[in-house]
């Protein structure tokens, strides 16, 4: 049965940035719920949101066929402007060529006058393991180096361990140097999805933002399909959760950044 949403998010004014994160929908999965699926679809449709993002984890297990359903899943978007990193699970079985094929290069690089995000895809064909890679640095140097915008990191594995959510394991090899980049670069935003549960972490400044998975049941504990909504104006930073289950809106972060 399909739950109407009601709930409406009011801009702070006509020129805010409505940014609106998901993640891990494995659309192709037996996990996969269509009911969910067809929330995340009817909730960005009714926000407009200037930018959707997605941090990977589309499908399963990387197959043609698997992608073919994410475009049909896809396509009842109704966005202008989209960015999206592959996961572990659309690399697989070569599954990360198919990607540049269907959706686009596996490191996009998207910006405005407000925001500028660099796209990394963190995946190893066929490990579930992350890493960056050396040969990334100097593009997130380069991407990261602008003045007087949010500066935005996204890929799909998580930098920080995310509590409750088992041993640690999978997280990118070469986390520590990353993290020192991000510091170094004052990046404001790090946006990942992989562990299916949502959470932040303020580390240096930078606010590291797991969106949780949005349509799989592969959940953690009792936790719930999440997405992320990011309202930004000038520096100003509102970031509001919601449990796509129960339809629950909650405010996670209202602060300023420093954009110098
Ligand atoms: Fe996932
Ligand atoms: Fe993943």
């Amino acid at each position: 049965m399909q739950t109407k949403i009601d709930i409406e998010i009011p801009r702070y004014r006509l020129d805010t940035m409505k940014i609106i994160h998901i993640s891990d929908l494995h659309v192709s999965s037996p996990n996969y719920q269509p009911e969910w699926g067809k929330k995340v679809v009817n909730f960005v449709n009714s926000q407009n949101p200037d930018l959707l993002v997605i941090t990977g984890d589309l499908i399963n297990e990387g197959h043609i066929h698997e992608y073919e359903m994410w475009e049909e899943y896809f396509a009842q978007f109704n966005v202008d402007n989209h960015i999206i990193v592959p996961g572990n699970h659309d690399a697989r079985n070569d599954g990360w060529k198919i990607f540049e094929e269907k959706i686009g290069p596996r490191h996009p690089v998207w910006e405005n006058e407000s925001v500028v995000i660099q796209g990394i895809d963190s995946s190893e064909p066929d490990l579930d393991d992350g890493n960056v890679g050396r040969h990334n640095y100097s593009k997130i140097r380069e991407t990261m180096s602008v003045k007087g915008k949010v500066k935005i990191l996204m890929m799909h594995h998580h930098l920080i361990p995310i509590p409750g959510t088992g041993r640690e394991r999978q997280i990118p090899a070469d986390a520590g140097d990353v993290l020192e980049i991000i510091r170094q670069c004052g990046i404001h935003m790090v946006i990942s999805g992989h562990k299916h549960k949502n959470w932040i972490w303020n580390l240096e400044g930078t606010y590291f933002i797991s969106c949780g998975t949005s349509t799989s049941r592969r959940l953690k504990g009792n936790g719930y399909p999440s997405l992320m909504i990011y309202d930004i104006e000038n520096g100003k930073l509102l970031a509001t959760n919601m449990n796509l289950r129960d339809n629950v809106l909650t405010k996670k972060l209202n602060v300023t950044l420093n954009l110098d």
